[in-house]
């Protein structure tokens, strides 16, 4: 769903729900196992940030959900089309949540990984998160079992060393 935008660089919005149509179109092609509509819905529902990273010419290229707890944050959701990976588009996005994160004075910015996503895990780690734990079973799998997830977190405010965030 074209958004008329005439401008040279990507902007960034707020999921509406005009944007949602692309947002699925996109979720369905980026996980086996992808967010309905619904969910989207009630992340814009309940209030969560979102941000959508719409192109010049109006396209959707990805977005993120992330929800405020007491002195953290929480990940719910990144995603980068298909088309556009690999351009610095998802650390662009989580350099933006990071940011804002810091700026509340929250501590901790968290999220959940499987495993097998390497892709994502790399992408992680280059923005300074550490994987410090696992939740066992909490994903789905395409086998029809459920596949662990990595706990990750990273701190956000320089008091917290990067030895604090790493415990064990
Ligand atoms: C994981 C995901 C969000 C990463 O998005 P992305 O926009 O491709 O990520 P980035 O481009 O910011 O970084 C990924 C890589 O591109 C590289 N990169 C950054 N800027 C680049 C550029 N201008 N040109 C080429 N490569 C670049 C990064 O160094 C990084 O390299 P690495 O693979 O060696 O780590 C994306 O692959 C995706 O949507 N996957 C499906 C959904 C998913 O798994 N989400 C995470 C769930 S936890």
């Amino acid at each position: 769903m074209p958004v008329d935008m005439p401008m040279s660089m990507p902007t960034l919005l707020p999921m509406a729900v005009q944007l949602l149509d692309a947002v699925v179109g996109i979720e369905v092609r980026a996980y086996p196992f992808p967010w309905s509509r619904a969910n989207f819905v009630d992340s814009i529902a309940a209030g969560h940030l979102t941000h959508c990273l719409v192109a010049p010419d109006g396209e959707l290229l990805g977005y993120q959900v992330a929800m405020a707890g007491f002195e953290e944050w929480h990940l719910l959701n990144v995603t980068i089309s298909p088309d556009h990976q690999g351009r610095g588009l998802a650390t662009q996005l989580l350099h933006r949540l990071i940011d804002h994160a810091r700026s509340t004075g929250a501590e901790w910015l968290w999220l959940e990984v499987r495993p097998s996503n390497v892709r994502a895990r790399r992408l992680y780690a280059h923005l300074g998160f550490a994987e410090i734990g696992v939740r066992r079973g909490y994903y789905p799998d395409a086998a029809g079992r459920r596949e662990d997830a990595l706990v990750l977190r990273l701190p956000l405010q320089p008091a917290v060393t990067a030895e604090d965030a790493a415990w064990t």
